[in-house]
């Protein structure tokens, strides 16, 4: 191949495959497999390597590899980089069109018809890329909005930044301005990646990608899976455009990746419905997006319009409720659970975010503060999105803040400043000394009388799922407690209206919050006829009494022991006192109990004052044997299936549901007594087991037409 050849070879292949680039990453719509375009693209590599002159700016090639800076260089814009005034709500945005509409009024432009374009307003970082002569030639951060940081190496590793315009006649200069930001699903790669490495996880998708940009080794840049919306031509020469939707137009003739539910819209209405659509699908982006921006759409009423400071008056960004905010961290505090558990939590200054006031968030425990580095003081970044609790991410480090004084200092110089934080080493509740044991995250009291504990223990064994005893809140729960009246779940037992409510020297006496009302009976005694409320307590834990007896074992609140796994134990052991003489080799046999589980429950009915609670509550007629139900008579009367992996239409309820209408008993696991295994997808060791003991397997077909019985009868069950 001639030298002349050659270049011709490298400017078509350059061509091609930037062409294919923009199929890929703008358009998402790839023609060619990755593979042709490997080839395509090792081609080109190999022809530069012996032609190194033919090594261009826009040779795709380029986009990967630059060595590392020393500093970034400043470069100023050829025209500003603006920001956006806020509109906070519908209201302003009304507000803004109004003041437009004078503005327009007074310099005689009422007749053009002002119409908008409504952008989302995309929470990266701004961005502006020269293009001279059609070629990327200089890539720059908005830094003050006048002069940058030169990353123009950086910005070429995206795949979507056009290294050559898509037009025959591209103007001699054009600046396009644009956001670069980290798609959510690979800021989360990227996050689980880091911590994996153990390095920091970075506190949200703007700031990876503002660090990503700013990194010297385009290398790591290149590592980040960075992207671009463009939204904006700055300077130009040569280009004539009428207005912004136009211009929009023309980035995405020219190969920008340009957001594809940008409209145009008729006025301020249109505008602010289009708002709320944006607001509305924020959820479902892969990209954050913190508002929208309404921008007018002429350019000639653009001009008129004019700016104010640093602000167009033309465009503003309506901002929606936020998901994160930065507010103070006044504290941190301990919560003591149910079984004993420190949990720190924030204490925060109140802060608007995800549409509620936020002023306590948990931080889960020791080991996840110290990984944050979050301290009492700090300035922290909290987030709640939909209906997701609300977490505090991390501390903010940039920027400045006041100090205790009410000066103003760097965030880092005070973050580094405060002390870090440590767990309590003795319970807040009772003051016993705090143990974590090896190899476990969670600090915990070892005193089980710990009032905290205690009180927790009560919530949870009333709590629904559980006892499901209505009437007894927190709050109850807590008098009765300092009240002496209850020291253990079984204590509820025992309580008597005298307890809530009683006569004392011819008056009412009640616990507050608790009353009656009393008269003269027909002998001229006082009597007590009223007391609603407490009666209404002690008839819900009346009720308790039949409970069953899996929710009594989830209700005594053993660690591990969740409402599923007390159901599994049950199911194998279906009494207290099976129970009891079980030992956890023996239950960590359950289907669904592991050894944790099962040490944890040998621990828990070895402790002497939880035997003692379990006696009071039989002895109080508590249900301590499963109760075995009414078996109807049907076609599986007297067998007994086991499900097994994921059947191809009925859920494993359902599945349960047709089994024991036809009279047939599901259980866990399988034996000998198994009369069939029901195995769909990816049925593991339970289809194992039948197959050693010759258990009958059988599908779902099968298991429909068992059901059915020899009369082929489904009776009156319907499952679709
Ligand atoms: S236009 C004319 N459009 O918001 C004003 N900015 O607060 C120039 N931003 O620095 C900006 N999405 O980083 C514009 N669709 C969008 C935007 C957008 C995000 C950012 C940009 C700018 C900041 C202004």
């Amino acid at each position: 191949m001639s030298e002349a050849e050659a270049a011709a070879r490298a400017a078509g292949l350059r061509e091609t495959i930037n062409r294919h680039a923009h199929l890929y990453y703008v358009l998402d719509r790839p023609e060619i497999d990755d593979a042709v375009y490997d080839a395509l693209y090792r081609e080109l590599q190999t022809l530069e390597q012996e032609y190194p002159e033919l090594r261009t700016p826009d040779s795709p090639t380029q986009r990967v590899g630059a060595a590392p800076l020393e500093g970034f260089t400043q470069v100023r814009h050829l025209e500003p980089m603006l920001s956006l005034a806020n509109a906070r709500g519908e209201d302003e945005l009304l507000a803004w069109d109004q003041r437009n509409r004078r503005l327009l009024e007074a310099r005689e432009l009422d007749d053009v018809p002002l119409r908008y374009v409504v952008e989302p307003k995309i929470d990266g970082l701004a961005i502006s890329l020269t293009y001279r002569d059609g070629v990327f030639s200089v890539g720059a951060t908005r830094g003050d909005g006048e002069v940058g940081e030169e990353v123009t190496a950086n910005l070429r590793t995206i795949g979507s930044v056009p290294l050559r315009l898509l037009t025959s006649d591209p103007p001699p200069v054009v600046e396009v301005r644009g956001e670069v930001y980290l798609p959510l699903a690979a800021f989360a790669r990227l996050n689980e990646q880091r911590v994996a490495d153990g390095l920091p996880a970075f506190v949200n998708p703007r700031n990876s990608a503002a660090g990503s940009i700013r990194q010297l080794d385009p290398r790591l840049a290149a590592a980040r899976p960075l992207d671009v919306w463009c939204y904006a031509v700055g300077y130009s020469e040569g280009l004539d455009l009428p207005d912004h939707h136009s211009a929009l137009e023309w980035l995405r003739a020219a190969g920008f990746r340009v957001n594809p539910q940008i409209v145009t819209v008729d006025g301020i209405e249109q505008a602010a419905a289009a708002c709320r659509a944006w607001e509305e699908r924020r959820g479902d982006l892969d990209y954050d997006i913190d508002g929208a921006v309404v921008k007018v759409d002429s350019f000639v009423l653009q001009r008129a319009l004019g700016s104010v400071a640093h602000d167009p008056r033309w465009a503003i960004a309506f901002k929606f409720a936020p998901t994160t905010v930065t507010t103070r961290l006044h504290s941190i505090e301990v919560n003591v659970g149910r079984t004993g558990v420190l949990t720190p939590f924030a204490v925060l200054e109140p802060a608007f975010v995800g549409g509620v006031t936020v002023e306590r968030a948990t931080l889960h425990n020791e080991d996840d503060i110290r990984r944050k580095d979050i301290r009492p003081g700090d300035d922290v970044i909290l987030q709640r999105a939909g209906d997701v609790i609300p977490q505090v991410v991390g501390p903010v480090t940039t920027g400045e803040t006041n100090d205790a004084d009410g000066q103003l200092v760097g965030r880092e110089e005070r973050h580094v400043a405060l002390p870090e934080w440590t767990m309590p080493r003795v319970c807040p509740a009772c003051g016993s000394e705090t143990v974590r044991e090896t190899g476990e995250v969670a600090v915990r009291c070892p005193n089980r009388s710990c009032p905290a504990q205690l009180v927790e223990s009560i919530k949870h064994f009333v709590s629904k799922g559980a006892m499901d005893i209505e009437g007894i809140g927190e709050e109850t729960v807590v008098l009765l407690h300092e009240q002496g009246l209850i020291g253990n779940v079984a204590d509820l037992y025992g309580l008597e209206r005298e307890h809530f409510v009683r006569l004392e020297a011819g008056k009412v006496v009640a616990l507050p919050g608790f009353g009656g009302k009393m008269r003269k009976g027909e002998d001229g005694a006082l009597e007590l006829v009223e007391a609603k409320r407490a009666d209404k307590v002690l008839a819900a834990i009346e009720a308790s009494r039949e409970r069953p007896f899996a929710n009594v074992l989830f209700a005594l609140g053993v660690r591990h022991v969740g409402s599923v796994t007390a159901q599994a134990l049950v199911e194998q052991y279906p009494s207290m006192d099976l129970l009891l003489a079980a030992g956890a080799a023996d239950l960590a046999e359950v289907p669904g109990v592991g050894p944790v589980v099962a040490e944890a429950v040998e621990q828990f009915l070895g402790d002497e004052h939880n035997r003692e609670t379990i006696e009071k509550l039989r002895a109080a007629g508590v249900r301590l044997v499963e109760e075995t139900p009414a078996r109807r008579e049907g076609s599986l009367t007297g067998s007994t299936l086991v499900l097994t992996g994921k059947l191809p239409t009925l859920t494993r309820g359902q599945a349960q549901v047709l089994i024991e209408a036809a009279g047939g008993k599901v259980t866990s696991s399988v034996s000998r007594a198994t009369d069939y295994v029901v195995a769909g997808e990816d049925a593991g060791s339970k289809l194992d087991k039948a197959n050693a003991l010759g258990v009958t397997v059988i599908d779902e077909a099968g298991l429909r037409s068992l059901v059915a019985g020899p009369e082929g009868q489904e009776g009156q069950l319907r499952l679709t």
